[in-house]
């Protein structure tokens, strides 16, 4: 029996099918493109998604009908729609940054330690709910019209299965949900003035939410975060899930709901019944590493780039980068934060400009996994994913700044493995979540923290903590 995941992505729409024995017997994606009609806006039209989703099913369809399909997707935007389900607007993406004055608005009315009991999460710009108030000040003619929201998965499940649903771990970042209790926050939705009637049914990751025109049962699935985590065995307390993508997550699995008091790492429900698990996230991770290589070497290759900055010492003589080029979420739920290079010297090359992006991104990651330690996980080694776990080096050096082992998997497909498995659940293929992350293939390899490097970069994540709050101002 086969079970299929799709990861409904920012830059493409990921499949692949399963065996029951967890190995991966296909796979297909589609790439597409999200807008940026305004400096920190980012919007996709979800007819992307739908058609992307159709053509990869269509492919996937090769390896057989399928006993169960799992979703998994981007998380926090917001799919507005009519009472006919007709898109209203392009969707508003997680990477947005334009309701600021949103989230000042909702701290505001409903208090920040209030906000943090209800929700496990303080207002971000990404997050669901300050795009809906953005909607009703700027957009009011489309806003009346609003019938229903969703987020992006939830529109593939809508055109696939006919039904309104989300899942536990994707509507905890909505800002609406109350993470605690695994269920919409009555409280919050009627303190923001919206509307009830627009929320989709929540249900448990592995549940089936509808079934395809064919009969296929649809899990309810997860966020990719979360999914993610189910794709590296993340589904309990134990190693912590580090990705290593366009964003960087330190993620931990919780036998029970905590949240930092000042919600410096979202907490949320896991994709596994009774679970919850906190995360920090950075939202340039390997994103800075492109951006370095997209303005100062132009297709130039990431291993020619990771190799010039092997032959710099741990610290790169004082050379210190702020990954913030997007604004911040972990530690400094800051928007207007900046990145930038602090102690360049004549000695410091293009190497050297890489090492700093690789160690700046690491100890982000660092600043996450400290926050998720004080609220009382004790992560034993972290289990990577995402296209920056390629290099050697950077793991090396991620290793040896948190401290930790860092183990790599057999099957690097992140989200849509961890939907693939919800599916499987979902079709009677495993008994539950459990079951489907031990049928998953094991870890193929550890990278150990570097010793000499340890003390290096317990140094340099001084620096590193000290600029953020010396910069701020200017
Ligand atoms: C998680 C988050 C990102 C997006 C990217 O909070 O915003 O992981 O889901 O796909």
């Amino acid at each position: 029996m086969t079970t299929v995941g799709l990861d409904v992505g920012t830059s493409g729409l990921k499949g692949i099918a399963l065996g029951d024995d967890g190995s991966v017997l296909a796979r297909a994606e589609r790439g597409y493109g999200f807008d940026t009609p305004r400096p920190g806006w980012a919007e996709q039209d979800p007819a992307l998604w739908w058609d992307a989703a159709e053509a990869v099913l269509a492919e996937l369809g090769a390896a057989g009908k399928p006993a169960g399909i799992g979703l998994s997707g981007q998380m926090h935007g917001l799919v507005a729609l009519d009472s006919a389900d007709e898109v209203l607007r392009p969707a508003i993406l997680w990477n947005d940054q334009r309701t600021a004055a949103e989230c000042a608005e909702i701290e505001e009315r409903i208090g920040l330690s209030e906000l943090i009991a209800r929700t496990g999460n303080r207002a971000l710009t990404g997050f669901t709910a300050p795009k809906l108030l953005w909607m009703r000040r700027h957009e009011p003619e489309l806003y009346g019209r609003i019938a229903s929201m969703l987020l992006p998965k939830d529109y593939v499940r809508l055109r696939l299965t006919g039904e309104r649903a989300i899942d536990v771990a994707d509507a905890s970042g909505t800002l609406l949900f109350d993470v605690a209790r695994r269920c919409w926050s009555d409280e919050v939705v009627e303190a923001l003035e919206l509307d009830p009637a627009w929320l989709p049914r929540s249900l448990e990751s592995p549940e089936v939410s509808g079934r395809t025109a064919a009969g296929v049962p649809v899990a309810a699935g997860a966020g990719d975060q979360a999914a993610g985590a189910l794709g590296v065995g993340v589904d309990r307390p134990g190693p912590a899930s580090v990705v290593l993508g366009t964003s960087g997550v330190v993620f931990v699995a919780l036998d029970e709901f905590a949240a930092d008091p000042e919600a410096r790492v979202h907490s949320f429900c896991h994709a596994v019944p009774g679970a919850w698990h906190a995360m920090g996230v950075m939202l340039s991770a390997a994103g800075s590493l492109r951006w370095l290589r997209d303005v100062a070497a132009p297709g130039e290759d990431f291993g020619t780039l990771v190799a010039e900055a092997e032959a710099w010492p741990p610290g790169a003589e004082g050379l210190t980068f702020l990954p913030y080029l997007s604004g911040e979420r972990t530690p400094h739920a800051d928007p207007d934060a900046r990145g930038s290079f602090t102690g360049l010297s004549l000695r410091h090359d293009r190497g050297a400009l890489v090492r700093a992006v690789l160690e700046g991104v690491a100890y982000g990651l660092r600043d996450s996994l400290d926050l998720l330690i004080e609220m009382g996980a004790v992560p034993t080694a972290g289990r990577v994913s995402g296209g920056g776990a390629r290099s050697d080096l950077w793991l090396q050096i991620v290793a040896s700044v948190l401290e930790l082992p860092l183990e790599r998997t057999a099957v690097d497909e992140g989200a849509a493995f961890g939907a693939a498995l919800l599916g499987g659940v979902a079709g009677g293929v495993w008994a539950d979540v459990g079951e489907a992350v031990a049928a998953a293939q094991g870890t193929t390899g550890v990278v150990e923290p570097v010793e000499e490097w340890v003390e290096p970069y317990r140094a340099g994540r001084e620096r590193f903590r000290a600029l953020y709050p010396a910069l701020r101002d200017v």
